[in-house]
Formats: structure tokens, C-alpha cells, sequence
């Protein structure tokens, strides 16, 4: 702050406090003790005012603020260049320095511990009660609100507290999806197949992939069906349907881990129009020490190491 700001600041911020003591005592009625029966002589409506003095505890509170003031004006920065008689703020007080302050203080708290659990492979981290502590609140405001507090997913987000995975479930893949995130790419076939094509198809998958009932009406060739699967479907999908992680290709043989729905409509939409889902990329958000504890954290959830985990903490407290 320039001299000339900083002169600016202390003269109305001093010339302020003065003027209010001022205020405050002149306009103080020191003779008269108590209240007495004197109005001041105008009235409105006739409503009259007392020519009373301010009550002793208003006064004081008054005085008290002016005193306060004065004390933090003293301790703390406030008064343009002033640093205040309290250290830590020789520097001056900004908003950003007071965050980097606390963001050092975390660090220098938590830091450790980050480093200890990211020199640890993913399964060892599994099962620390305090990893997953920290990896499940890291989940909650991180994760939850598109895989839900419970990790259980919802329509076009996949669960992850099952043992069904669309891009893998090992320790280390399961970080490789936090880190970079994923786009899955199911293409749109409904101008290549047709309508009835489609519609073929998407019987197939959900009687012969699926396992699940067809309604006796749905009119669907079977055998097209097949046949589109066998040519168009394979190289992403397998030929047994059993899907390809690399590609986060789903297994088409568990309508569990389906995100689009298992009905006939939502697979022939599925297949007409294609899917895109996307896992956003947690790396430059989050960092590598935070999606170590996040990754133990979803790996637990469908291993049980996280019953271990849990029950050493109810033990250790
Ligand atoms: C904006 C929504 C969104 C957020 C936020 C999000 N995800 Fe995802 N996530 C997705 C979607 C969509 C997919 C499925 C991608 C696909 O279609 O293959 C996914 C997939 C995954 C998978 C792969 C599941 C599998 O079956 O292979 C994991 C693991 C995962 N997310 C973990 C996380 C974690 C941990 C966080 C928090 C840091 C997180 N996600 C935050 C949308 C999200
Ligand atoms: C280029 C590779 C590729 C081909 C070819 C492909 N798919 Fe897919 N399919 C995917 C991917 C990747 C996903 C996951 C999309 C997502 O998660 O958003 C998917 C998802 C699906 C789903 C949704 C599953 C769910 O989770 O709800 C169905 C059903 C499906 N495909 C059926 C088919 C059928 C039928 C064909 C052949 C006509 C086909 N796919 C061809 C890659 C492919």
C-alpha cells in the first residue's frame, strides 16, 4: 500500500474512534442521575420522548466496542501499513497468505501420512483402518455424487462396490482408472443395422447374453440376431459376450453391472444411438497421493479386506 492509502486509512479509521468517544460522552447526560419526568418538549401523535441519560449498561457496551477497537487495531494489520504487535503477519495480512498458511500447516500434518500410505502397494492400504477413513470422505466429496454415498452407482454410472468391473478390478487398474479417467465409446448402429436389425439384436443380448425373459410378443429373429452379434459386435464385445476391459467394453452376460438398463427398449436405444460414458480424470484435481487412498478405498468395497479394515477400527477405538 502506498504511503499516501496507508496515511488515508489511519486518519478516517483514528478520526472514526474520536469521533464516536466524542459522540459518546457529549452526548452524555452526566448531571441528572436516574430518570426523571423531563420530556424533551415536541411530540408526535402524542407520543412524547424523556430527556433521560443512556442506561449505564448501553453506555458501557458503547465504551467497550471503542475499546476493542482500539486493542485489535493495536495487536493485529488493520491501520494501513501497520503490521500489529502480534507475530506472524510482518508480511502484511492477505486472504491468500492466511490460506497458504493453513494449506503448510495441513501439509506439514498430513503430508506423512499421504507419503507412508503412497509408498504402500494399493492392497496393503486396503486394509488400513484410518486409509479408509480418509479414502472414504475423500470418496464422499469427491466421488459420491455421481457414483452415490454408497458407491452403488445409478443409471449411466456404474457401481463399484460389486465385483463387476467395465475397465477391470485389480488394485492398480482400479488407479489407472482414477488417475486418467476413461471415455468408453459404444458405437451408434442404428443407421448400419435398421430398426429391425436393432431390435433383433438387442433381443439376442438380453435372452441369449443376458439370460433374461423375452415378453412372448416381442416378434424378434433370434438367429439375425445372432448373426449382427457375430459380425458387428465381437471385436469389442467378445464373442461370448464376456466384454474387453481394455476397451471398457461391458460384459454383456451380467445384466447386473448394465448402466443403461436391461429393459428392450433402453438396449435397442442403447444400440441405436450409442453410449458415451465418461470417468473424469482425477490427476491434475486430486494428485497421486489422494487417489492412492481413494483406489484402496474402491477396492475395499468389494473386497473384504474392508471388513477386516473396519473391524480393526472398531477395535482400535
Ligand atoms: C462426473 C461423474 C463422475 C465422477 C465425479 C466420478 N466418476 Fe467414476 N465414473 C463415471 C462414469 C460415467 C463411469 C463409467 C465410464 C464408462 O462408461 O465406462 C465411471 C467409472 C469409474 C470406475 C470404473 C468402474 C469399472 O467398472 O471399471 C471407477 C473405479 C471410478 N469411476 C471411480 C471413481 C472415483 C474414485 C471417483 C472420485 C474421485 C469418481 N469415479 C468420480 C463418472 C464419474
Ligand atoms: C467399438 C467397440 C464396440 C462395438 C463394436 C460395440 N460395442 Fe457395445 N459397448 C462398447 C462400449 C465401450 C460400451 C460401454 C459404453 C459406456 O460405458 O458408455 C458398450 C456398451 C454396450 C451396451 C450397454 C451396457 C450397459 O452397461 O448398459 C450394450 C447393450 C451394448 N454395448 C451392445 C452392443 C451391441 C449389441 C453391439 C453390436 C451391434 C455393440 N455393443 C457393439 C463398445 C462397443
Amino acid at each position: 500500500m502506498t504511503t499516501f492509502w496507508s496515511t488515508w486509512i489511519c486518519v478516517l479509521t483514528i478520526g472514526s474512534l474520536i469521533g464516536l468517544t466524542w459522540l459518546l460522552i457529549g452526548t452524555r447526560k452526566g448531571e441528572t442521575k436516574g430518570s426523571v419526568d423531563q420530556t424533551m418538549g415536541h411530540s408526535f401523535d402524542g407520543i412524547e420522548e424523556y430527556d433521560n441519560p443512556l442506561p449505564q449498561w448501553w453506555f458501557m457496551l458503547f465504551a467497550g466496542t471503542l475499546v476493542f477497537a482500539v486493542g485489535y487495531l493495536i495487536l493485529y494489520p488493520g491501520l494501513g501499513n501497520w503490521k500489529g504487535v502480534l507475530p506472524g503477519y510482518e508480511d502484511g495480512w492477505t486472504q491468500t497468505k492466511e490460506w497458504e498458511k493453513e494449506m503448510a500447516k495441513a501439509d506439514s500434518k498430513f503430508g506423512p501420512i499421504f507419503a507412508k500410505f503412497a509408498a504402500m502397494p494399493v492392497e496393503e492400504v486396503a486394509k488400513d483402518p484410518q486409509a479408509l477413513k480418509m479414502g472414504g470422505r475423500l470418496f464422499a466429496s469427491n466421488c459420491a455424487v455421481c457414483h452415490g454415498s454408497d458407491a452403488k452407482g445409478a443409471f449411466g454410472f456404474p457401481n463399484l462396490a460389486d465385483s463387476i468391473w467395465r475397465w477391470g478390478g485389480s488394485p492398480d487398474t482400479i488407479k489407472t482408472t482414477i488417475m486418467g479417467g476413461r471415455m468408453a465409446a459404444m458405437p451408434a448402429w442404428g443407421e448400419v443395422l435398421g430398426e429391425t436389425g436393432v431390435k433383433n439384436v438387442a433381443a439376442y443380448v438380453r435372452h441369449e447374453l443376458a439370460g433374461l425373459p423375452l415378453p412372448a410378443d416381442s416378434g424378434a429373429d433370434l438367429h439375425a440376431g445372432q448373426q449382427t452379434f457375430s459380425t458387428t459386435c465381437v471385436a469389442c464385445h467378445g464373442v461370448n459376450g464376456q466384454g474387453t476391459e481394455l476397451m471398457g467394453a461391458p460384459n454383456l452376460t451380467q445384466p447386473a453391472g448394465f448402466i443403461y438398463g436391461t429393459s428392450l427398449t433402453q438396449l435397442q436405444q442403447t444400440i441405436r444411438h450409442g453410449r458415451q460414458g465418461h470417468m473424469p480424470a482425477q490427476n491434475e484435481l486430486l494428485g497421486n497421493d489422494k487417489v492412492q487412498l481413494l483406489a484402496a478405498y474402491v477396492y475395499s468395497l468389494s473386497h473384504a479386506t474392508r471388513a477386516e479394515g473396519l473391524q480393526a477400527a472398531s477395535k482400535s477405538q
